[in-house]
């Protein structure tokens, strides 16, 4: 018996990426969860054979906020649909002056100040509490990172990721707070949805894709949606780029996650099993 899996790819695209192009055998098809309905129906398909399923984060045309996804129910659809792996791409600002808007950056950290929101598929009943020491599968970021600078993207390897909740951007205390923790990026989306890969036993890494330097920066005093949609759009291409070309190096039949991703609860139940 073989203990191999054949890889099925969960895309989830931020803000500006909706659809993804030159995928065969196409078809939206909505998800049912017990956590209720994700953002939007699921597109299924393949590229260059190797299955893939897309959910836009935050629904077609963009009509849901952050702190409204219902990020339980977007987790489990595409776990449901057969994923193992969820590579997520994710419109962001960014805190460093050497990463300007259209860079990439493969996060492998992130800092979760989100409060608004559904954090865990477990509670009253069945507690657990995986790790998420380590919150991107390093495999899925070897990868991305080789297919980036195979199309010669402007890329960086690593960095942490402020995930705050929103809907307002922040303000210049927060930036420059958040820029001495260290930070390298800010958004507003790759929480909790990283903590819920990993408590389905998902591999997930995010692609922060740069769209503007938040208010830190002192050519850029304001944030304005039109600075940020401005650059998505050309993010987009590029990203979509990035997909046709990750997917099929992801595709071949692989064992279990080296890190471990695919068994986070193994050690992570408190409650006693029913007697
Ligand atoms: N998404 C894109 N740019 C952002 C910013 N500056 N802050 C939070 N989320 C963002």
């Amino acid at each position: 018996m073989s203990d191999l899996v054949t890889p099925v790819i969960g895309l989830i695209g931020g803000s500006g990426l909706y659809d993804i192009d030159g995928l065969e055998e196409r078809e939206w098809r909505r998800v049912e969860t017990p956590w209720g309905a994700p953002s939007d129906a699921l597109l299924f398909g393949r590229l260059e054979g190797v299955r893939c399923v897309f959910l836009p984060r935050h629904g077609r045309g963009h009509p849901t906020p952050p702190s409204e996804l219902n990020y339980r129910a977007n987790i489990d659809a595409l776990k449901r649909a057969g994923c193992t792996e969820i590579l997520s791409l994710s419109a962001v600002g960014s805190l460093r002056e050497d990463l300007p808007p259209g860079h990439f950056v493969i996060v492998d950290q992130f800092i979760d100040r989100t409060f608004a929101r559904q954090k865990s598929f477990f509670g009253t009943g069945c507690v657990a509490h995986v790790s998420v020491a380590h919150p991107v599968c390093p495999r899925l970021g070897d990868a991305l990172e080789t297919a980036a600078r195979g199309l010669a993207l402007p890329v960086t390897r690593g960095g942490t990721y402020l995930v705050m909740e929103g809907p307002q951007f922040s303000t210049k205390a927060e930036s420059e707070l958040y820029r001495q923790w260290g930070c390298s990026v800010i958004g507003m989306t790759n929480m909790p949805e990283a903590k819920l890969a990993r408590e389905a036993e998902l591999c997930y890494a995010t692609v922060a894709m740069v769209t503007d330097f938040d208010c830190w920066h002192p050519e850029h005093d304001h944030v304005t949606v039109d600075q940020v949609v401005k650059v998505l759009l050309g993010n987009a291409d590029k990203a979509r780029a990035l997909v046709r070309a990750v997917v099929p190096a992801l595709g071949a039949p692989r064992g279990p996650c080296p890190a471990g991703c695919d068994r986070a609860l193994d050690h992570a139940i408190i409650t006693a099993p029913e007697m």
